[in-house]
């Protein structure tokens, strides 16, 4: 008889961003004349920009032709790509063509990264966490059982108020840690010196940090870093996450990048020829069309029509900072990200709070407590609405607090 990976069945229910879905449209069924105005997941609402659609057309007509027409890309994604990202991202960083991946979205490749490795690695994660790094965990076999709340061979980094947000160095050792800056739900970020005592103690600990840096387009602060390669020594102990999807609107588009340094091994093997190797099996490539179009992200133009949406996006999260900020909540996040975290008042759990925001202001929110236990009490406000929708979001929420 086949058999299962019981991993599976050690999951809890479906997938946070599902569970909050269904309830949403339960809400709409239930109240078909209510508005919703959805400030849960992070999905972005500006159209793509002129410039990547130009590039866009221009590559469907090409495919339309005999000699434009593309079958399978390299499974890495195309040279065109790959280049243009080092040019801008990593000129001077050191960071190769070669070392680049280029996929359908840093969300697979969080997931996907663990085909690379073994079952028995030690995983840390920051509590609260985008949920995809535990729950493919799971999935794998590396996180043990879980309790409702936490899973047992996980190692937890909680991120509080009361340390600034800020993971704490593991006081036993692990193998794999992720972290992501600007994290995601935070919204919060680290400097560089922060940065480097996660790169020393992976390069002490034989530990591979795997860095997601998908929010890293909203950095409008000094001494953040973009990628975790500003820090000496990083490239021998880290892999970079990094997407088209909030930087330029691809998240239905689908276009990222993962960086897997050449430098990067475990026992002498390298981890850049391990992925290649997965991807080359399990992946066919991004579509030749969508490549093109997130070439057009790095055009002077592109440059200046993303740009305009990000600093869109954060004009978003100044005005919910600022209500509720106003109706007297602590808030964080906001700054250099698109995610702002709220306390939620008088003791209230995340989800009764998620649950009156909905009801009572029609707004959808994430609750801070479906990232990890330490989230609790906490809620996520994205801001990627349309800035009517946010300012109207406020003001029905801020009249019910
Ligand atoms: C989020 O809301 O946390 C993100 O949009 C989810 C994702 O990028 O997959």
């Amino acid at each position: 008889m086949a058999k299962i990976n019981e991993n599976y069945l050690k999951l809890p229910g479906s997938y946070l961003f599902s569970t909050i879905a269904k309830k949403v449209s339960e809400f709409q069924e239930a109240n078909p004349d209510r508005e919703i105005i959805r400030m849960g997941i992070g999905d972005v609402t500006r159209p793509l920009v002129p410039a990547v659609i130009e590039a866009m057309h221009k590559a469907v007509d090409e495919m339309g032709t005999p000699e434009g027409f593309h079958g399978y890309g390299p499974e890495q994604g195309y040279d065109f790509l790959r280049n243009k990202i080092v040019e801008h991202d990593y000129a001077e960083l050191g960071i190769e063509p070669d070392e680049i991946f280029v996929s359908d979205g840093a969300k697979s490749d969080c997931g996907n990264i663990g085909d690379i490795f073994g079952a028995d690695n030690k995983v840390a994660v920051c509590d609260p966490v985008y949920p995809v790094y535990v729950d493919t965990n799971a999935m794998a076999g590396r996180a043990g059982d879980f309790d409702g709340e936490r899973w047992s061979n996980l190692y937890y980094m909680p991120c509080t108020a009361e340390n600034g947000f800020m993971p704490e160095l593991p006081k036993e050792k692990v193998d794999m840690i992720y972290l992501c800056f600007p994290n995601n739900p935070t919204g919060e970020t680290l400097t560089k010196d922060q940065l480097k005592l996660w790169v020393d103690y992976a390069r002490e600990n034989g530990s591979v940090i795997l860095y997601d840096s998908a929010y890293e387009a909203f950095i409008t602060e000094e001494d953040v870093p973009h990628s975790i390669y500003e820090v000496e020594g990083a490239k021998e102990v880290a892999i970079e996450f990094r997407s088209f999807s909030k930087t330029a609107g691809f998240t239905g588009t689908r276009c990222a990048y993962t960086v897997v340094p050449k430098a990067l091994k475990i026992g002498g093997t390298g981890l850049n020829g391990l992925w290649n190797r997965r991807q080359c099996t399990k992946f066919n490539g991004v579509p030749y069309v969508i490549q093109k179009a997130a070439e057009a992200v790095y055009s002077d133009e592109g440059q200046k029509q993303i740009r305009a949406n990000i600093e869109y996006y954060l004009g978003n999260a100044g005005i919910i900072r600022t209500a509720l900020e106003k109706a007297g909540l602590e808030v964080y996040g906001g700054v250099n990200s698109p995610y702002v975290w709220a306390k939620a008042p008088n003791g209230m759990k995340s989800w009764d709070l998620f649950d009156k925001l909905l009801n009572e202001a029609g707004v959808v929110t994430t609750p801070g407590s479906g990232f990890g236990p330490s989230g609790e009490g906490y809620i996520r406000f994205t801001a990627f609405s349309t800035k009517e929708n946010t300012e109207k979001a406020m003001e029905k929420i801020t009249a019910i607090l």
